[in-house]
């Protein structure tokens, strides 16, 4: 069965806008500007960022490295050490397969390749057509309940290739999906 356990909502349309001119240097800005003085601070901002604007862009680094007083190469290596960061937009849906160690022990890779297959992509890309993001995470904090997926931000656990199956079938430009 699959349990929804938590609703983690995105912004509606939050993954449409790759713009890089002005108005989303400002907005990255006015995003960054409450973590300025913080120790660390550049991690939430950066969650700020994509949380607000669905990724992180290359203009997003620069003006962020402008704000924290570092350089482009300190923000860039932050940026692409977590994989939680994307650098472009997402597709309509983002499925994340937690790829740790008690959901790998319990069919994770099963999972993935069940998932890349349906979808046509690998981990880490979008669906060509299909307007689903698929990233790998580690940990969703439901070990217990192994193997474990968020889609949308809808935790999912105990899943199956077949539930899984099921799932994406629903999604809009899923190959077979219907919705
Ligand atoms: S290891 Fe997958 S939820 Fe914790």
């Amino acid at each position: 069965m699959l349990v929804a356990m938590l609703s983690r909502a995105m912004p509606s349309g939050a993954y449409a806008d790759p713009s890089s001119g002005a108005e989303r240097r400002a907005r990255v800005r006015a995003l960054a500007q409450p973590h300025q003085a913080l120790r660390g601070g550049l991690l939430p901002a950066l969650h700020a960022v994509q949380d607000a604007l669905g990724f992180v862009a290359d203009a997003d680094v620069a003006e962020l490295a402008e704000v924290f007083n570092l350089s482009r190469a300190e923000v860039h290596g932050v940026v692409t050490y977590y994989h939680h960061f994307r650098r472009q937009p997402a597709g309509r849906h983002v499925l994340q397969l937690c790829r740790a160690e008690a959901c790998q022990a319990c069919g994770g890779d099963a999972l993935v390749a069940a998932a890349e297959r349906q979808l046509g992509c690998t981990t880490g890309q979008t669906a060509a057509g299909a307007g689903v993001t698929l990233e790998a995470v580690y940990c969703l904090g439901l070990c217990a309940t192994a193997p474990a997926a968020s889609l949308d931000g809808r935790l999912l656990a105990r899943l199956t290739p077949e539930r899984l199956a099921t799932l994406l079938a629903t999604l809009e430009g899923t190959p077979g999906g219907t919705a």
